[in-house]
């Protein structure tokens, strides 16, 4: 509002100074251009105040016109402008809430579990069911503050990728084996189906990042039993990797909304403790930065599918 208004002010002074300057200058040549064609030097004057009072009426009235048009098309730019800066800023507020909540959960775990080593020591299977317990919280608050580095080096525009050409089906493969552990931890099958020979140029690293977001969020949503599906394809010069899970599917409301930085759903505060919010934001950056493409279809009840498309290595 204080931004819109000082832009309109600053329009009023300058169409003020250029009114005052044309107002003057024309009105000056008014009376001395009619000089000599009247009858009178009464009927002059007449005319001479009748022209410069239309003068003065048409440019008062284009200048109210001017500022009308300003003041609104300043408002609306002010809060065009605004708006993307205060989403960010409601994000960040977001985050730091979920973030200081879900950094204080494992943190409390973990001081349980060392007081019980600390007092029950001397019994091996206590402590070694507190050690590993801790240890899935680190990871937990690791993969967290990983994420959250990430994306700081993204909006730094210090990230960066290094290309070479990487055979998809053997990425995904990798993908799937270090998926594995997850998904029998929740009982859920992990199936893939990829065609041979799908050469994209890439940063492997970042491409394994982007898929295993996607993939983690399969499994994590996924009822146990059921079975998370991917497939890799070859379509014209493309390759269309394909992730479906048959979990809960991801609101109407949401949807538009999954890959902005710390955006959750709210339903998947359970299954998703130590998730930041942040997976998605990362893996859409990722695939960006391919040339590829990312869409999400859900069908509340029913399932997830996200199919990422890559462009094809060409013949070198
Ligand atoms: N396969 C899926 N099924 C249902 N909801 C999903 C799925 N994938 C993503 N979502 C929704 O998208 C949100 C954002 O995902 P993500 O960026 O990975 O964040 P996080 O997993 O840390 O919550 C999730 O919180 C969830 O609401
Ligand atoms: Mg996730």
């Amino acid at each position: 509002m204080r931004l819109a208004a000082f832009f309109v002010a600053a329009i009023a002074l300058l169409l003020a100074v250029v009114s005052f300057v044309l107002y003057f200058s024309f009105a000056a040549n008014i009376s001395s251009n009619v000089e000599g064609n009247f009858a009178s030097e009464q009927a002059q004057n007449a005319f001479v105040a009748r022209t410069v009072h239309h003068l003065r009426s048409e440019i008062l009235l284009v200048d109210g016109a001017i500022l009308v048009l300003v003041s609104g098309a300043g408002f609306l730019l002010a809060r065009r402008t605004l708006r993307p800066i205060q989403r960010n800023l409601e994000a960040q507020k977001r985050f730091i809430s979920n973030a200081s909540h879900d950094l204080r959960t494992p943190l409390a775990v973990m001081k349980a579990n060392l007081e019980i080593a600390q007092r029950y020591g001397a019994a091996a299977d206590d402590r070694d069911i507190a050690v590993s317990s801790s240890l899935e919280e680190v990871d937990r608050m690791g993969r967290m503050v990983e994420d959250m580095l990430t994306l700081s080096r993204i909006d730094a525009r210090q990230e960066e990728l290094q290309f070479s050409v990487v055979d998809l089906s053997e990425l995904l493969a990798r993908i799937v084996e270090k998926m594995r552990p997850l998904a029998a931890g929740d009982a859920v099958g992990l199936d893939v189906v990829a065609a041979a020979d799908l050469n994209a140029r890439c940063d492997a690293d970042h491409l394994q990042r982007a898929l295993m977001n996607v993939v983690r969020n399969a499994i994590q949503h996924s009822p146990s039993g059921s079975t998370v599906e991917i497939g890799a394809a070859r379509v014209r010069d493309r390759v269309e990797v394909a992730i479906h899970d048959r979990g809960p599917g991801i609101d109407g409301d949401d949807l538009p909304h999954i890959f902005e930085p710390y955006y959750r759903g709210d339903e998947t505060r359970s299954p998703g403790r130590g998730n930041s919010g942040l997976g998605l934001a990362i893996t859409w950056w990722i695939v960006e930065q391919h040339d590829g493409t990312i869409d999400v279809s859900s069908a509340p009840g029913v399932g997830t599918t996200v199919m990422v498309s890559l462009p094809l290595a060409g013949p070198s």
